[in-house]
């Protein structure tokens, strides 16, 4: 406890102390600062201007503050000041120039606390003319100029200029107002002297007026130089030359003038006061020659220009033929086309190829004989007379290849009655090839190929597959006859055609739990893509590739579902796709099945038969027991009163039959007997229920026509007796 009080008093009494010290030293608040610019921002040349800085300042000490004045011209500090005093800060800009035109700033700075002053914009215009001055009025020629310019009272970064007759000869930048400079004149005569200065002010450039003129005069040299050449006129090439370069001076006061004799760019002599040279010229020579001397700064030059005649012309090397193939015959011509017969004779000129060719041999003056060479060969030729040689440009003989034989193909494939390309090919030979292709060996069309990249192909269009045959094709690249492909080989397409679709078993057998086998068939070239569809379905149920024309598919276990119609589709390379005509499936019952429903019609029959029997005997026993006397035939008429009617109205035919049982139409007989099978049934029927069956009458039918004379008795027998019981 004791520790922590005397902790707190010593924190106490140590911030008292430093609140005393600053105090003491200073408070203070930098209120507010300004530039101004006396008398006024825009200004004229060599007005004296005032920058003003004016700070205030509240204090609270009595003592004064230091205060550190900085003022920035765009930027750069120009002026630095620190004074006590708090009456504004002056920048004076006595007779202020262009160059002390831009944006002033102001800043104070007090015990580490600073302010700066808005920037105001100096504009100072006019700019003093310049002043030239020139050392000697008179000048020799080589002497140079000496001159100055002054641009009186100016400051900053200035560049001055120094014009000879306007044109501007002369530029120096300095960082003064005042230049000196040596620049030669352009040559002897008259010449006016002028200067200008720009005074740089970034990012601008102010330029002054131009200075008055000064006049200067340039006075010419006693000496010139002197070119004499030997022969003048009538030079012709392969002559000898004598060429003269000296120096002509008027007052003799020169001891060394250097010389320099040159031919073009070509220096040919050179030395003191006078060279000789002697050359045998060339027709291509005829450039001009130039004499010049040199002395002190002094530059003079004479020129003169020789004309030299050719005596014969540069040779052109020809071949004849213009085209040659490899080992053939050739001849180059070397011949230089103007004779100057005046110099020249006949015999003087010859003639040689370059380089010297063992396979070839001059057979005439330039005519070179000899077999074309496999590659590509460069050759040129000379022709020479009185020591002068000339050379021909270079000739590159190609030597050609004769075309090869030529293959014949089908491009992509040829579909009988489409168009189709053929491409008639030389594996070898130098273009152009002309390609023929001959049909029957009688010319179609032709076809130039130039480029590497071109194909000879021809569009043909067959309608039987053996017409292909008949296409052949011939190459040719010279004037020999052309070169025959083979025949065209190639297999056509026929489109497809006739499609047909069968099923196994036919038609009306198609029965439940069997197989069903659809064949398809088309005509046209294999391979054949068959899509076996089903209507109301949209993708096939079967899709096969068939390397032949026909192909089949099978449904096992068919059952009623299967039913429906179904068609093919077929497409082979011609593109084309056929479908087949619908055909109509139905699945019948099961064999089985029928069995077994007839078997139940069958026995709900025989049940109903013998229901109707028992019924039947019931009912004579209880008619037996009543009337004693009472035939089975009473009871006949109400039950079949149809075929009552039948025998009374047809009573002989039935007779007649009967009679005629060995029918000659088999056909006809169970037909007829029709009234005796009913007698039949009738008559048994009481006996023998099995015989109801609707073959019966059928059987009947046969027996009758094995056994005619059983069946007639009890026939006749029934039918006279007949009327007996009914009526
Ligand atoms: C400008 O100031 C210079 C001295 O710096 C003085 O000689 C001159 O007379 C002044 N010019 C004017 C117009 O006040
Ligand atoms: C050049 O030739 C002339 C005569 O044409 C002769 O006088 C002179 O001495 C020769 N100069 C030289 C340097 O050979
Ligand atoms: C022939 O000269 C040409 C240039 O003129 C050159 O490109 C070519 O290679 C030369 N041929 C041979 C075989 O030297």
């Amino acid at each position: 406890m004791v520790v922590l009080l005397l902790l707190t008093s010593a924190l106490l009494s140590s911030y008292a102390g430093s609140m005393r010290g600053v105090d003491a030293q200073s408070l203070f608040t930098i209120r507010s600062i300004a530039l101004s610019l006396e008398p006024r921002e825009d200004v004229t040349r060599d007005t004296n201007v005032t920058v003003r800085c004016g700070a205030v300042v509240s204090s609270s000490g009595r003592q004064p503050l230091s205060r550190e004045y900085t003022i920035y011209k765009d930027g750069v500090v120009v002026y630095h000041k620190t004074t006590s005093s708090t009456e504004d800060l002056l920048y004076a800009l006595s007779r202020a120039r262009v160059s002390h035109t831009g944006k002033y700033k102001c800043k104070i700075s007090i015990e580490g606390k600073s302010a700066s002053s808005d920037a105001r914009k100096l504009t100072v215009t006019g700019l003093s003319p310049p002043v030239l001055r020139v050392e000697q009025p008179m000048l020799s020629e080589g002497e140079e100029l000496k001159a100055s310019c002054t641009a009186p009272g100016e400051t900053g970064s200035i560049i001055f200029y120094f014009y000879e007759d306007l044109k501007e000869k002369r530029d120096e930048r300095v960082n003064s107002e005042h230049v000196e400079v040596t620049f030669p004149l352009s040559g002897p005569g008259h010449h006016t002297i002028e200067c200008s200065y720009t005074v740089l002010i970034p990012p601008d450039s102010l330029q002054s007026e131009k200075s008055s003129s000064v006049h200067v005069s340039v006075r010419e040299l006693s000496i010139t130089p002197v070119l004499d050449i030997f022969p003048q006129y009538k030079v012709y090439e392969g002559d000898q030359l004598t060429l003269s370069c000296g120096v002509k001076d008027l007052y003799n006061h020169f001891d060394s003038v250097y010389v320099y004799l040159s031919q073009g760019t070509k220096l040919l002599k050179s030395g003191q006061n006078q060279v000789n040279h002697t050359m045998k010229v060339l027709a291509k020579d005829s450039a001009e020659f130039e004499c010049q001397l040199e002395t002190g700064n002094v530059v003079k030059a004479v020129t003169k220009a020789v004309p030299v005649t050719e005596l014969f012309s540069v040779p052109t090397l020809t071949m004849s033929p213009v085209e040659v193939f490899q080992k053939e015959s050739m001849k180059l011509i070397c011949k230089s086309d103007q004779d100057e017969s005046e110099r020249l004779s006949k015999g003087d000129l010859t003639y040689s190829i370059d380089p010297p060719q063992i396979h070839l041999l001059e057979s005439r003056n330039g005519e070179f004989s000899g077999k074309a060479l496999h590659v590509e060969f460069n050759y040129s030729c000379i022709a020479r007379a009185k020591g002068i040689e000339k050379h021909s440009p270079i000739l590159t003989v190609r030597p050609k290849v004769l075309v090869s034989t030529p293959k014949i193909s089908v491009m992509n494939k040829a579909v009988i009655g489409k168009p189709f390309k053929i491409r008639c090919k030389s594996d070898n030979g130098s273009l152009p090839i002309n390609y023929t292709l001959l049909e029957d060996y009688n010319p179609v069309s032709v076809v130039t190929v130039s480029v590497p990249s071109e194909e000879a192909l021809f569009n043909v269009t067959v309608h039987k597959p053996k017409d292909i045959h008949k296409f052949i094709c011939e190459a040719s690249n010279s004037r020999r006859e052309g070169l025959l492909s083979l025949k065209l080989d190639a297999t056509v397409i026929e489109p497809l055609s006739h499609p047909l679709l069968m099923v196994i078993p036919p038609l009306p057998e198609i029965t439940e739990g069997s197989d069903l086998i659809f064949i398809c068939s088309i005509r046209g070239t294999p391979p054949v893509t068959f899509k076996l569809y089903r209507y109301g379905y949209d993708l096939p149920l079967f899709t096969k590739t068939s390397a032949l024309n026909h192909t089949s598919f099978e449904i096992h276990d068919l059952v009623k579902l299967h039913s429906g119609m179904y068609y093919f589709e077929a497409l082979n390379h011609a593109n084309n796709i056929v479908s087949s005509e619908p055909v109509n499936i139905e699945v019948r019952l099961a064999l089985w099945k029928k069995i077994v429903i007839g078997s139940f019609c069958l026995l709900a029959l025989f049940i109903l038969v013998v229901v109707c029997v028992l019924c039947f005997k019931s009912h004579r026993a209880i008619r037996a027991v009543d009337r004693t006397t009472v035939s089975v035939w009473t009871e006949r008429p109400p039950q079949a009163s149809e075929e009552n009617s039948v025998v009374s109205n047809e009573p002989d035919v039935e007779y007649t039959e009967v009679v005629h049982p060995r029918s000659a139409d088999p056909a006809r007989a169970p037909q007829k007997k029709g009234t005796d099978t009913v007698y039949s049934e009738l008559q048994n029927s009481p006996h023998d229920e099995a015989d109801r069956q609707p073959y019966g009458s059928v059987e009947y039918a046969d027996l009758n026509g094995e056994q005619p004379d059983m069946s007639n008795y009890p026939l006749n027998h029934y039918h006279q007796d007949l009327p007996v019981p009914v009526d």
